[in-house]
């Protein structure tokens, strides 16, 4: 299938998805305790990846599934050759049994394990990022560029690593030390919608001490085809094998800062 029709298969998928957490009813009454503190899955979460893993194995049959509801945190030898989509299936899952937003969908797929094609849906304001590798980054069809604006100029987002509390010392602490070097400090509890918010242009940077591959595998395309900058915090290329500390950046910033 070519790369166009793929986008546009899955872009259809997850729209429909979208449908499911758009008529979710009664959240908070769905809601199952996961390991480590405030680690929650509500029954949407398990039905929109459900619902996401028949779809998408029809439009790509023999694909492999890496899924924040599956628990494999890890991306497996066996998954290096041929198509594998990596899901959160609600990123911001707080946000979402509380009534805050954004929470959006995210589905990166690899191909022969390199970022092939993403697509990120936030379906509140039906708004639908696509990225293929080397062909650019979309928002509902226009396409992104990230900032040019120095950080003085911009604003910051991050994450608190909130599953892993003890990083909570050193995240605050890179709040305390790029607070007064920046317009303000956002957080919006989707690591994924941060990132695209590198892409769009509208923030600067974004970092978190800890992700796991499906908070940042499809939202790292859209980034770096709209000429953002995302590394682990040291600097280094994103393994892309599993959970990492994630560094994002707007082409703006990139020249000021290369690693925390
Ligand atoms: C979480 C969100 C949050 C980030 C956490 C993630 P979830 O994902 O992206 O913003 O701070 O590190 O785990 O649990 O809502 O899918
Ligand atoms: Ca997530
Ligand atoms: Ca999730």
């Amino acid at each position: 299938m070519n790369t166009e029709k793929l986008i546009e298969e899955i872009s259809l998928t997850a729209r429909e998805a979208g449908q499911i957490m758009l008529e979710a009813e009664d959240i908070r009454h769905t809601i199952k305790a996961k390991s480590g503190h405030a680690n929650f899955v509500t029954a949407y979460d398990e039905r929109v990846q459900e619902f996401l893993f028949d779809r998408l194995q029809k439009i790509l049959p023999g694909a492999h599934f890496v899924g924040e509801e599956e628990g494999a945190e890890v991306f497996k030898p066996e998954y290096e050759k041929g198509y594998t989509f990596c899901i959160d299936p609600i990123d911001g899952t707080s946000n979402f049994l509380t009534g805050y937003r954004p929470s959006v969908i995210s589905l990166a797929l690899f191909l022969d394990g390199k970022n092939h094609v993403s697509v990120v849906y936030e379906p509140y304001h039906d708004l639908m990022f696509t990225a293929a590798r080397g062909e650019g980054a979309f928002l509902n069809g226009k396409k992104l560029e990230s900032s040019r604006e120095p950080l003085a100029r911009s604003l910051v987002s991050f994450g608190t690593s909130p599953y892993d509390p003890e990083l909570m010392d050193r995240s605050f602490e890179l709040c305390r030390k790029i607070l007064p070097q920046c317009i303000d400090l956002r957080r919006s509890g989707s690591a994924v919608w941060d990132i695209c918010q590198v892409a769009m242009g509208v923030t600067g940077m974004f970092f978190e001490c800890r992700l796991r591959l499906w908070d940042f595998a499809a939202a790292a395309l859209i980034v770096e085809e709209a000429g953002g900058r995302i590394t682990d915090m040291e600097g280094q290329p994103l393994t892309m094998r599993g959970p990492s500390s994630v560094l994002c950046v707007s082409a703006g910033v990139a020249g000021e800062i290369r690693r925390f």
